[in-house]
């Protein structure tokens, strides 16, 4: 039987066998396919689904796993992964999460690991300024992602803004707001009644005249509005709502004002993305996932407040077994700003990456991304059959294989066809979503690793793909 002690000599080899994997695979990203995903059927018998009572050998454990797992998956950070939103990561944090896990650093509270929890403050300080927050009172929280940091900030929303019976509480966001805001209400028990999805504008902002004219009228019922989220970069075509504007608002009829900045909130650190959000400073709330633009492996994200106290009004219990934690008066623990008591150490991974690289390249990589998007979008222009539907916005760009006198089903078949031909080849990933009853494709294009070429061999790819697909749909 082993003993759980894998002695000096068995730890080294097993870890340098992992990094010599992880500088393989990142050395070797490009000259390899975007994907080479497989069904579930085709693992399944290769993995064991028992678990042995004596254990295996590592190295045979090793393979089963480089040919079942992590060689068969679509590969997010691909320079070629245009699907979705991309997570290119970043080796020197990947080695902050071995770092961090192997010496099984507790971050829920300051006296269990006062370096960690500096190094969490010292970080989440630097993205209130970059927000344009005052470094007091903000604060914040690291969190596993986007999805849990806007439920953690509709929490502190629902705490600070909403006194009176609950079932009267509204809150308002676009129509084009991802799908975590209402899950996120959901799980904090807010009625479908009690959610209001605003219309948007052409270029798919909220539209402000709707948003107040739903307010008002709320009001005018005796409901209660407490709370607005604005987007910093939509999922669909990275639009970014009227943030002041929004604010202004909230501030006239005083409602908490969350801005989910999961995807292009991160974009802030550069001179075009400060730009673009402008307002941002003016919001109670940002969520950004640093998981995402920020270069960062799975799982960060981060919620900022522009006071830290509503994080501790609405979460902080004491318990008597954890007396002993807060020896300090005043001192910020983690746990008190969320939900998460064990919390793992992930504020290494950012703060190691960004002192490690300088905060310049961070900026210039995530300006690349909007730079690569324009082209993206010049690239698609360059083919009749492409019609671009909203232009590079953020680091996407969204467009459709078009032919006029075919019918929305049709273009829908060819354009969701497109995607699985070329997700099937594994040169590229894109996805699709919908847009007023369109099918449309989309290309995020983020990874400081894609070259133009990237770019323009898999637009040519999906321009060849749609042509193919059309002979498929009988002449009219
Ligand atoms: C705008 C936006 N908000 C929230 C989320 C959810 O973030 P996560 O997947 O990190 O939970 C996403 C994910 O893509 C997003 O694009």
């Amino acid at each position: 039987m082993k003993n759980l002690k894998p002695d000096a000599e068995e730890m080294r080899r097993i870890g340098y066998l992992a990094v010599d994997k992880i500088v393989d695979h990142i050395e070797h990203l490009s000259s390899r396919p975007a994907t080479e995903s497989a069904s579930r059927e085709e693992v399944q018998n290769a993995l064991p689904g028992k678990f042995s009572d004596k254990g295996q050998s590592f190295d045979e454990l090793f393979n089963v796993l480089n040919e079942n797992v992590f060689s068969k998956i679509l590969h997010l950070d691909h320079p070629r992964f245009f699907g979705f939103i991309p997570g290119p990561g970043n080796y020197i944090s990947a080695v902050a999460d071995f770092l961090a896990s192997g010496h099984n650093i507790f971050s829920g509270v300051t006296f269990e690991a006062a370096g960690a929890a500096q190094i969490e403050i010292n970080t989440i300080n630097w993205l209130c300024g970059e927000i344009g927050y005052d470094i007091k009172p903000s604060g914040g929280i690291f969190l596993s992602g986007g999805s849990i940091a806007n439920l953690t900030g509709l929490a502190a929303a629902r705490k600070s803004k909403l006194s009176g019976e609950f079932e009267k509480g509204t809150v308002y966001f676009s129509d084009q707001t991802h799908s975590s805001v209402e899950r996120g209400l959901r799980v904090l028990g807010f009625k479908k009644e009690q959610i209001r999805k605003i219309t948007t504008t052409e270029d798919f902002k909220i539209d402000i005249p709707d948003l107040t004219a739903s307010i008002e009228s709320d009001k005018k019922q005796g409901l209660s509005p407490f709370c607005v989220v604005g987007n910093a970069g939509t999922t669909n075509t990275g639009a970014i709502d009227p943030l002041a504007e929004i604010s202004t608002i909230c501030k006239k009829h005083d409602l908490w004002f969350h801005v989910d900045g999961a995807y292009g909130g991160s974009s802030i650190i550069s001179k075009t993305g400060t730009k673009l959000l402008k307002g941002s400073e003016l919001s109670d709330s940002f969520v950004m996932d640093p998981h995402k633009w920020m270069f960062q492996p799975y799982e960060i994200a981060c919620l900022l407040v522009r006071s830290s106290d509503t994080l501790r009004e609405t979460f902080q219990i004491i318990p008597e077994y954890l007396e002993d934690n807060y020896t300090d008066e005043g001192e910020i623990n983690f746990c008190d700003y969320g939900i998460q008591l064990s919390r793992s150490f992930r504020a290494l991974k950012l703060w190691l990456s960004l002192q490690y690289f300088g905060l310049d390249a961070f900026r210039s990589a995530v300006e690349e991304g909007f730079h690569k998007a324009q082209q993206t979008e010049n690239c698609v222009k360059q083919f009749k059959d492409l019609q671009i539907i909203t232009p590079a916005q953020m680091s996407t760009v969204v467009f459709r294989y078009y032919e006029s006198g075919l019918s929305e089903d049709q273009l829908t078949y060819i354009n969701k066809s497109i995607v699985s031909e070329i997700v099937s080849d594994g040169f590229a990933v894109i996805s699709s979503t919908r847009l007023r009853k369109q099918t449309v494709l989309r290309m995020c294009v983020l990874n400081p690793r894609t070259t133009l070429s990237d770019v323009q061999k898999t637009v040519e790819m999906i321009s060849q793909a749609g042509k193919r697909l059309r002979k498929d749909i009988p002449a009219h």
